[in-house]
């Protein structure tokens, strides 16, 4: 089967669309990154895509004012115009109108730092501590309109330790990142996942007891 052609978008330091760039480095990966593309011209992501031979965009949202969509519409050109099949957000941080997500659903994929549905939005390891949570970690899921809410596909969790503050419970929170964005997208590029009912299944994996077999496909 041929390699899913993958854009990465982002908005600055790009470490998980490194994370990417490395398990596409391995030919048997389903996937290519072939577009990386950043709102911001100043994003860090940018240079280490450039170095690593991978085609780059920047489509600047201050250059379109408050049209949210003319924004969108000027990536969406950038992304089709490179035959893109799936979308990856990673550290990108512009919340999407529905009629992007719709161009793009069940291929638009993002990585957000908590164990969703805990600490939806910003500032989770801060929050994660200040409630004072056993574990926390993190969520790659299926964009949908809702904020931070559609079917995970992956998660890996942290224990939270006595001494943690927010930048060591980021680091560690950071390195799971890094493991579950290749797994989730290696699993959505060979077509391995369905929803049924919000709920992401994986071909191959057995499904428990109670869901109807007339929803299995
Ligand atoms: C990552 O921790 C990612 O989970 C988070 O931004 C960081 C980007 O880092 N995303 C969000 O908070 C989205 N709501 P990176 O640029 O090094 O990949």
């Amino acid at each position: 089967m041929a390699r899913k052609r993958v854009a990465v978008l982002i908005s600055g330091r790009g470490s998980n669309m490194v994370a990417l760039i490395e398990a596409a480095k391995d030919q048997s990966y389903p996937a290519e990154i072939a577009l990386v593309l950043s709102n911001d011209p100043t994003a860090q992501g940018l240079s280490h895509a450039r170095s690593a031979g991978i085609a780059t965009a920047v489509v600047d949202h201050r250059t379109f004012g408050k049209d949210r969509e003319a924004f969108e519409r000027a990536m969406q050109a950038e992304i089709v115009a490179r035959r893109i099949d799936i979308v990856c957000l990673a550290g990108f941080m512009r919340l999407l109108t529905p009629w992007f997500i719709a161009q793009w659903e069940g291929r638009l994929l993002n990585i957000h730092p908590a164990l969703l549905p805990a600490f939806k939005g910003l500032d989770t390891h801060a929050r994660a501590l200040a409630a004072g949570a056993k574990q926390h970690g993190a969520t790659v899921h299926f964009v949908v309109p809702e904020m931070d809410s559609g079917p995970i596909i992956t998660q890996g969790a942290v224990a939270i330790a006595a001494g943690d503050t927010e930048q060591t419970l980021a680091a560690r929170v950071l390195t799971v990142e890094h493991e579950i964005y290749p797994l989730a997208l290696k699993l959505v590029a060979e077509d391995r996942v369905r929803i049924v009912d919000g709920i992401c299944w994986i071909d191959g994996m057995a499904m428990p007891q109670g869901v109807p077999a007339s929803s299995r496909s």
